[in-house]
C-alpha cells in the first residue's frame, strides 16, 4: 500500500480498523458503554489485530476515539466467574492484552477521557502513550474488590515504579493527564482533541524505520526488563550484531540524523 493511502474502515463489530498509509489505526467503538471491554469486544479486538490491515502495517495506533479511551473490563460480566472460567478467559479473549503487547510493530495509544482498569491495562501494553488534556487514568478495581489482572500490576510497576503504582492501585485514585505525564505514564499531552492526529504523526515516523529494526528493538526492550544486567548487556550486543548484518542497517534507513 502506498504511503499516504487511506483505506475505508473495516469493522470487527465494535472495533474498527483502517489504514493511513503504513499505519494501522484500531479504534474501539462502543462509546455508549464508554468502550467497556466485554469479552465479546476483546475477541473482536483480537480478530482486528489479526487482519491484514494490521499485520502488514509498520506501526499501529490504538484509540477509543474522540470522547473516551475505555472504562475497563465490562463489570456486568465479571461477577460469578469461577477460577476455571477465568483461566479459560485468559487463554481466549483475555489474551488480547498480551497479543497487543507482543505485536512486532511499534504501537502508540492515543488517549482521551476515561482510561480506567482494563482500558489502562491495554494502553500500558502499547509502546508509547500520549493523551489529550481531558484524559483521566485510574485503576478502580479495589473498589469492586479485585485487582488489575490483565498486566496492570506488572506493567504499571515497570513503567511507573512500585511507589506510584501502589498509590494508583491501592487508593483506586484517578489522575489527570498532567499528573500522568509527570509520572511518566504518558510521554506527551497533546492539544485538545489532537491525540489521534498526534499519535498518527508519531506512528508515521516509527513506520519509516525498517520493520526488523523495530521488531528487534521491541524484543530487546521487553526482555531487558526481566533479564539480569549481564544478560541484558549480552542481548543488546547480540541483537546489534544481528541488525548490523540485515537489510535494515545502512543506507536504506540512514537519514543522517542522530536518533
Ligand atoms: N462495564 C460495563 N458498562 C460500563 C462500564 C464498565 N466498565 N463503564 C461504563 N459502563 C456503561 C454504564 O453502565 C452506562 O450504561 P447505560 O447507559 O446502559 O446505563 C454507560 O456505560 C455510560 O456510563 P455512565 O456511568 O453513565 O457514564 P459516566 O460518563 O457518567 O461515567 C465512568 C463513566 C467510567 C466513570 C463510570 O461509568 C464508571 O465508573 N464505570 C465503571 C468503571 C470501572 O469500574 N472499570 C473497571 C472495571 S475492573
Amino acid at each position: 500500500m502506498a504511503a499516504g493511502t487511506t483505506t475505508d474502515a473495516q469493522h470487527q463489530g465494535s472495533v474498527e480498523v483502517r489504514r493511513e498509509g503504513n499505519v494501522a489505526v484500531v479504534t474501539l467503538r462502543r462509546e455508549s458503554k464508554r468502550n467497556a471491554l466485554s469479552t465479546h469486544m476483546e475477541a473482536e479486538l483480537l480478530r482486528a489485530l489479526r487482519t491484514d490491515a494490521v499485520t502488514s502495517s509498520r506501526a499501529v495506533v490504538i484509540t477509543g476515539g474522540d470522547t473516551v479511551f475505555s472504562a475497563g473490563a465490562d463489570i456486568t460480566e465479571l461477577r460469578d466467574m469461577t477460577p476455571a472460567a477465568i483461566a479459560d478467559y485468559y487463554r481466549e479473549s483475555g489474551s488480547v492484552y498480551e497479543v497487543f503487547a507482543g505485536l512486532r510493530q511499534p504501537t502508540v495509544a492515543a488517549i482521551t477521557g476515561y482510561c480506567l482498569g482494563g482500558g489502562l491495562e491495554l494502553s500500558l501494553a502499547a509502546d508509547i502513550r500520549i493523551a489529550d488534556p481531558a484524559a483521566v487514568f485510574g485503576f478502580p478495581e479495589v473498589g469492586i474488590g479485585i485487582l488489575p489482572s490483565s498486566g496492570g500490576v506488572t506493567r504499571a510497576t515497570r513503567i511507573l515504579g512500585p511507589g506510584r503504582t501502589r498509590d494508583l492501585i491501592l487508593r483506586g485514585r484517578r489522575i489527570d493527564a498532567a499528573v500522568a505525564e509527570r509520572w511518566g505514564l504518558i510521554t506527551e499531552i497533546t492539544s485538545a482533541g489532537e491525540h489521534v492526529a498526534t499519535a498518527l504523526a508519531i506512528a508515521g515516523e516509527l513506520a519509516e524505520y525498517h520493520p526488523m529494526t523495530m521488531a528487534v528493538n521491541k524484543q530487546v526492550l521487553d526482555a531487558s526488563i526481566n533479564a539480569s544486567q549481564s544478560a541484558s548487556l549480552v542481548l543488546e550486543q547480540l541483537a546489534y550484531a544481528l541488525l548490523n548484518n540485515t537489510a535494515g542497517h545502512g543506507a536504506e534507513q540512514s537519514t543522517g540524523e542522530v536518533r
